[in-house]
């Protein structure tokens, strides 16, 4: 499919949500090059504006902080321009960013099985603070779990990175915008 047309949709923002490990970055990457549009990545910004890498802050400052940071952010990005919005995982823990995620978007949630997860953020390296818990895999257990609600009620569309390769989500997700 070409990019040609969509612009003209009542959508004018991709948001892209779900959990650490399921290749939010790298979609949202792949449809910035494919639509010539904009991309903000929420983590990104949070580092920028802060001075430091996000396991530096939460180290110091401890994730309500790091909430708060991204709250922040979440208020401060376009909302009727064209732009991919790359979310960092937990951004739907905060209530207040929901219905600011959704205003003009098409929101989509880049999911995977949770042994893909696990397999992917164990192989990667240590970048990401845990969430809650000692240990990599009941933390993403338990995060996961209790956030799939949040991703699945917020979300207009599901993509499994696992089942599809990211040029095939990329076109799921490019149909969708065009008859939204
Ligand atoms: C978080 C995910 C991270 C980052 C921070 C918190 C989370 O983003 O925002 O470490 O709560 O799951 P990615 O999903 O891009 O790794």
């Amino acid at each position: 499919m070409s990019a040609e047309g969509l612009h003209s949709g009542r959508l004018r923002r991709i948001v892209l949500i779900g959990f650490r490990g399921a290749g939010k970055s790298t979609l949202a990457a792949a449809l910035a090059r494919r639509l010539h549009w904009p991309l903000y990545a929420t983590d990104r910004l949070i580092e920028q504006r802060s001075g430091l890498p996000i396991a530096q802050i939460v180290a110091r400052y401890g994730w309500p902080r790091f909430r708060a940071l991204e709250r922040e952010i979440v208020g401060s990005l376009p909302e009727a321009a064209p732009c991919i919005v790359d979310c960092g995982g937990g951004v739907v823990e905060s209530a207040e960013n929901l219905p600011r995620l959704q205003k003009n978007a098409l929101v989509v949630w880049v999911d995977a099985p949770e042994p893909v997860l696990l397999e992917r953020l164990a192989g990667q390296p240590s970048g990401r603070p845990l969430l809650s818990e000692s240990d990599l895999r009941t933390d993403l257990q338990q995060n996961y779990r209790r956030r799939l609600p949040l991703y699945r009620a917020l979300s207009h569309l599901r993509v499994d990175t696992a089942k599809q390769s990211v040029e095939a989500c990329c076109e799921t997700i490019l149909k969708h915008l065009e008859q939204s």
